[in-house]
Formats: structure tokens, sequence, C-alpha cells
């Protein structure tokens, strides 16, 4: 198998020849530019203005700094890695029985017990937002408090799906820097529940992101002291693990170690951010506490019953580790990222651990950038306060960001 950093060699390579035959601009690289540049070639001979599909009208132009995308947006701004994108073309053959009865499906969760060296409970979603709010809803009863940090997916950009999943359970939003909660937060949060029964909720659960929100990195260490204390109270611990692949990467831990061996619960092992079309695994680490959830996914409307789909996609996602060498690249680009604008006097406003990059730019610069075709949001967060004249901005890398993308983005920052 290709590693990817082959596979990104193989897609500059590709689109070179394609720039060299018609000088078009191909959309996408979810397409072959080989095959499209042939394809616009053959438009062109015709006379046809179809051009079946393709954004560049193949005029002789040489492909300009303008073809560099410079896409920092979001990791879901990605396209479809290649070999998932092939598995679910492959499990497209044929018939297969519905709602996970298929053998792709019953692959993944053998696959998913062996990866983490136990046998677990797994359940495949089509979204993050999904995964996280079954596997609280699980986890946490209707009066259960959830603790989780401020500024965390699950609490800022979930539209209330674990309060509605949950029946009414309640987020609590803990304060703590770069996107980490910390033990003594917990435990002095901890200290205002149990003591008025039945008239308070329970304190039931502590969701953490790994990694975080802001693109650090619990230690295992930091995830075993967040369980002690959660589990000395009877809490269950959730990791949303939408960048899991990331954090075990840059850890360089195993997929038990980061979880389950420090006293995870249940995750959200998230596969759309890393590659995948749309897939993520609710991972129940006590099958014993997985009691229903079938029926709680089903009733949640997010049991998909082409399911062998979904299970493609996760099993071409840790086939030969591709998931492991996409987030790699991801963080490396990152990494590169971070350091090329701090060398310019732009440093990142949180350690650099994932695959997110946190800059305070200068309005007159995220105007000349947001010109010149870059893309990434103005973030907001509490624990960051900057001057009116700079903008937050958050710089997500993915699988499919290209040093060339950082080399003009930095290169316009000068
Ligand atoms: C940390 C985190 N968790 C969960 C999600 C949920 O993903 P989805 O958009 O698939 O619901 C996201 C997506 O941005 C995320 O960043």
């Amino acid at each position: 198998m290709l590693s990817y950093a082959e596979h990104g060699k193989f897609r500059a390579q590709t689109q070179a020849v394609a720039r060299d035959i018609c000088g078009a601009r191909h959309v996408s690289p979810l397409r072959d530019p080989l095959a499209c540049a042939f394809a616009c070639h053959a438009d062109l001979a015709s006379g046809s203005r179809d051009w079946h599909g393709c954004n560049g009208a193949p005029t002789l132009t040489v492909a300009q700094d303008d073809d560099i995308p410079m896409n920092f947006a979001s990791d879901n701004t990605a396209p479809v890695a290649q070999p998932i994108l092939d598995a679910i073309v492959r499990a497209n053959a044929g018939y297969a029985l519905g709602y996970g009865n298929d053998d792709w499906t019953a692959a993944v969760e053998r696959r998913l017990s062996d990866l983490f060296e136990r046998d677990v409970a797994a359940f495949l979603v089509p979204t993050g937002t999904a995964a996280n709010a079954l596997a609280l809803a699980q986890v946490a009863p209707p009066w259960g408090v959830v603790f989780a940090h401020a500024e965390s997916h699950i609490a800022t950009d979930e539209c209330g799906a674990p309060e509605f999943f949950g029946g009414g359970c309640k987020l609590a939003g803990l304060p703590g820097d770069a996107g980490k909660i910390a033990p003594e937060t917990l435990q002095s949060a901890l200290a205002f529940y149990g003591g008025h029964s039945p008239h308070q909720m329970v304190a039931a659960a502590l969701s953490i992101t790994e990694a975080t929100e802001a693109g650090t990195i619990y230690r295992i260490e930091e995830i075993a002291a967040l369980c002690e204390i959660a589990h000395a109270r009877s809490l269950a611990v959730h990791m949303d693990g939408a960048r899991f692949a990331n954090a075990l990467v840059r850890l360089n831990a195993t997929p038990a170690q980061l979880t389950w061996q420090a006293g995870i619960d249940a995750l959200s092992f998230g596969a759309t951010k890393g590659g995948a079309m749309a897939a993520e695994a609710v991972v129940i680490f006590d099958p014993a506490r997985a009691a229903f959830f079938g029926e709680r996914r089903k009733r949640g409307g997010h049991l998909l019953s082409k399911h062998r789909f979904l299970a493609a996609q996760f099993a071409a996602f840790l086939d030969g580790d591709l998931w492991v060498d996409l987030a790699r690249h991801a963080n490396a680009m990152a990494s590169e990222l971070g350091e090329k604008l701090a060398a310019i006097g732009l440093p990142p406003l949180f350690p650099v651990e994932a695959n997110l990059v946190f800059v305070a730019l200068p309005r007159a610069l995220d105007a000349k950038l947001k010109a010149a075709g870059a893309s990434y949001y103005a973030w907001s967060s509490e624990t960051l306060r900057l001057p009116v004249d700079k903008v937050l901005a958050r710089l997500v890398t993915s699988f499919a960001t290209q040093g060339e993308d950082i080399e003009r983005f930095v290169n316009l920052c000068k």
C-alpha cells in the first residue's frame, strides 16, 4: 500500500501532467486529474462546451498561484481520501443485507476489538454529533449532568443534540486553558453536586475532547487523573475523538493506552475529519454498558439502512494503518505551518499538537489573505482576548494539505 506521502506525490505528479496536457484548472482532487484533462481535451476537440462538470475551461494557460487552494477552513472541507472512496465503490458490487447485518460491518466490529485490544461494543454513525450525543445519552440519565469544557464542540456546536438525545440531561461547561480541563477544576465543579437529592441534577459524566478544539492534546497521565476523579464519583468518562487519530500519532500511543487503559468508558472515534466521507464509531469499552444502544441509535434516526457503505469507509480508514498515515501528514502540515508563521512573527497562540493552528492576524493582513483566496475561520475564545485590530484565525490542516498551500499562505503573510 502507498504511504500517504507517496499518495501526495502521486497527486502532485498527475496534476502536473494534467496541466501540461491542456492547462485547465481541474476542479477537485476527487476527480482523477489526468482523466479529467483527457476529457477536457476531448470536449475541446469535439466543440462540446459541457466540460463534464470540470470548472476549468481548457484554455492554454499556465497554472497560477491561484491554483493553490490555501484551504484551512476545516478538516471537513477536504475531499475524501482516495482509498476510502475506492472502498465505497468496491462495496457497491451486488446486494448486501441492510442495517448493519452485512459482512463489512461484522468485519469492522471485529477490527475495532483487535485495535483496542479487548472486546468492545462498536456502533457506526454518519456524524460526530450523533456519535457524541448518543454516547452521552447512553452513559448519563436524563437527570444527569455532563461536565465538558465550556468551548467544547458538544457545548458550542451541536445545537443541543446531547441534551436532546439525552432526554434533558444538562451540560456543565468548565473553564480551562488551551481547551483542556484541569483536574482541580473538575474537583471543584463536582463539589457543587451531590448534597441536595432529589432536587439537584446528578453528576453523571465527564466528556473530554482528544485532540481538543484548541488543537492541544491531553497526555495519557492527564486523562488518567481526570478519569480517577470522575470514577471516584461514579461518573462515566466519554472522549470526543473527532481528531483521535491526530492525538494518537502525536503521542505515539496505542489506541488502548489513550482510552480504556487510562479510564475512558466510551469513545466517539472519528473518521470523517481524517479522510472518510461520513463515518464515526461509538466505541463502548465495556460491552455490558452498551445494552440497547442499537435501539437508541435506531430511535435517534442514525441507523443507516445501507450500512455497508459506512462500514466500508471505516474498514478502509483502518486498513493498513491508513488512518495513522493520514493523521501524521495532517499533523506534520500543522507543525510546518506553525513553525513558519512563528518565524515571521506570527507565533501560534496554543501549542500546535494536532492539526489546528491559531494565530492573531492583523485585520489588514486578514483582509489581504482573504482577498488572495485563503480560506479559514475567524474564531473566538474566552481564554484568548485579542485587541480589536486583530483577528483570531483558526487554520486547520488535513490529509489533503500540501506544502505549497503553506508556502503560499506564509509568503502572503510576510
Ligand atoms: C471536536 C469535534 N467533535 C465533534 C465534531 C462533530 O462532527 P459533525 O460535524 O460530523 O457532527 C466536530 C466537527 O467539527 C468537532 O470538531
